[in-house]
């Protein structure tokens, strides 16, 4: 994270995402803002509050993806959430609570990985004893045998044990020992089947599993695993002992309040023009759900009252129909920072199809080599595509780059079902080849609307 400078962030962005420098910017800014916080002293942490977000784009430019890939570099617990979630069931919906519990949970999993990666070496060691020990059980433990020649006395024994033991224990680190299999011991929570399976409602589900899970035992379940497989269960088994959980649900608050981050998407779907009736009532609810999370306040979870001042919320929204102003006034408030992004044209399209890390027309020659077909693309060919898939865009519905992915779909349909039977064939793709197969549809403004 130190070295996670802004413009290192916009960096890494820009490896995935073409264009949109003022929101790359603003998250970038805002990203960078919660590692300066933790430099602070304790009193001035307090006072510093993040700045909230609202990315404002139409649909298929970028926004969800900025999220996406942001979250992979901030190494803090980060969530992305859809608004339109919590209004689907019933009235409200699920409970807007909820996202921070998702959050407290996945920085209680992070820091519990974390710990346990410390620890695993010392599990290692403990994980090849007991292998050990279930390959060949010591001596005390062992039942009776008949002495080898009758004569052998307990000292024989112990050496005899030891040595083979430690030849048993070369045997198993040279992996000589891969294809055995043993019996082994592992304790799972057993969940009573059907009392909870019909209940349909995931959050009910999560909560009574929780609940039992406190009061239903381990019960230990006899298990044939692979002597690999089986060091890496007992691995984690031990690995889970060493570690001090109560630390851990400890640090896990502390990061979620202080480092998390939440990223709220299609918030234009939640904002309405004030009527109070109907869908409206649910939408204005979620949104007033919205705020006191937003603002600063304390939601109980089943680790801890997790306090949300500190958390960054990122929001995000076409605003085709709805506008931010049709947000209720004291949410547009709460979001202080307003990221605009660009539609895109032609140009963007082009650098969109081959210049990210998983552009599109590397992952068709991708998939089309796993066929044995070479695929190529001739620059000419490319910006026939691009500028296809503007035209469409233009004509029928602005998609942005989600055209794209229709566009080479219907390019690449024939190639793509025939691609088994081509035996090890060069395909060269071409400007006349993108006429030939897209010049018809796009003619046909109707049908483009269908295909396209
Ligand atoms: N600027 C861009 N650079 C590279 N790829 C992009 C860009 N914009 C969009 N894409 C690609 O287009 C697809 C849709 O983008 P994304 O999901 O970010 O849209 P969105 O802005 O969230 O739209 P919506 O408002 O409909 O949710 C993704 O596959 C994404 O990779
Ligand atoms: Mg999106």
């Amino acid at each position: 994270m130190d070295n996670l400078t802004p413009k290192k962030i916009v960096e890494e962005l820009d490896k995935y995402i073409i264009g949109q420098g003022n929101a790359k910017k603003a998250v970038a800014i805002a990203l960078r803002n919660r590692w300066r916080r933790q430099q602070l002293s304790e009193e001035l942490k307090d006072e510093v509050l993040p700045k909230n977000i609202l990315m404002i784009g139409p649909t298929g430019v970028g926004k969800t993806e900025i999220a996406r890939r942001l979250a992979k570099l901030a190494q803090a617990p980060f969530i992305k959430v859809e608004a339109s979630k919590f209004t689907e069931v019933g009235y409200v919906g699920r409970d807007v609570e909820s996202m921070i519990r998702d959050l407290t949970g996945l920085a209680l999993n992070m820091v519990k990985t974390e710990q346990m990666e410390k620890v695993l070496e010392k599990a290692g060691v403990l994980a090849e004893e007991k292998v050990l020990n279930l390959l060949l059980p010591p001596p005390k433990l062992r039942n009776k045998l008949p002495a080898v020649d009758g004569a052998e006395t307990v000292e024989d024994e112990n050496q005899h044990y030891k040595d083979t033991r430690e030849k048993l224990r070369s045997q198993l680190r040279e992996g000589k020992l891969d294809e055995r299999y043993i019996d082994l011991e592992v304790r799972e929570k057993v969940m009573p089947f059907g009392v909870v399976s019909n209940i349909g409602s995931d959050d009910l589900e999560i909560n009574l599993k929780e609940m039992l899970g406190n009061i239903l035992p381990d019960k230990p379940k006899r298990k044939k695993a692979r002597i690999p497989e089986a060091i890496k269960i007992i691995e984690q088994e031990e690995a889970s002992k060493l570690i001090d959980m109560d630390k851990v649900v400890t640090e896990a608050i502390e990061r979620t309040e202080q480092s998390g981050i939440i990223f709220i998407d299609e918030i234009d779907k939640v904002a309405s023009k004030g009527s109070s009736q109907g869908p409206d009532v649910s939408r204005e609810g979620v949104q007033r759900d919205l705020l006191p999370i937003v603002e600063g306040s304390t939601v109980s979870t089943k680790h801890g009252p997790v306090k949300t001042d500190h958390i960054l919320f990122v929001a995000a929204g076409a605003f085709s129909v709805a506008k931010p102003s049709d947000l209720i006034p004291e949410l547009q408030g709460r979001f202080p920072i307003r990221a605009e992004l660009e539609a895109l044209g032609k140009d963007e399209f082009l650098r969109i199809l081959r210049e990210p890390k998983n552009a599109l027309i590397k992952q068709y020659i991708a998939m089309m080599e796993t066929e044995g077909v070479q695929l190529k693309f001739k620059d000419e060919s490319v910006e026939e595509i691009a500028s296809t898939a503007a035209l469409v865009n233009e004509k029928t519905e602005n998609i942005g780059a989600r055209r794209l992915h229709t566009v080479l779909e219907k390019l690449l349909e024939d190639i793509s079902f025939d691609a088994p039977d081509l035996q090890d064939g060069d395909l060269l793709i071409d400007a006349e080849y993108v006429n030939n197969k897209l010049s018809d549809i796009i003619k046909d403004e109707d049908l483009s609307r269908y295909i396209l």
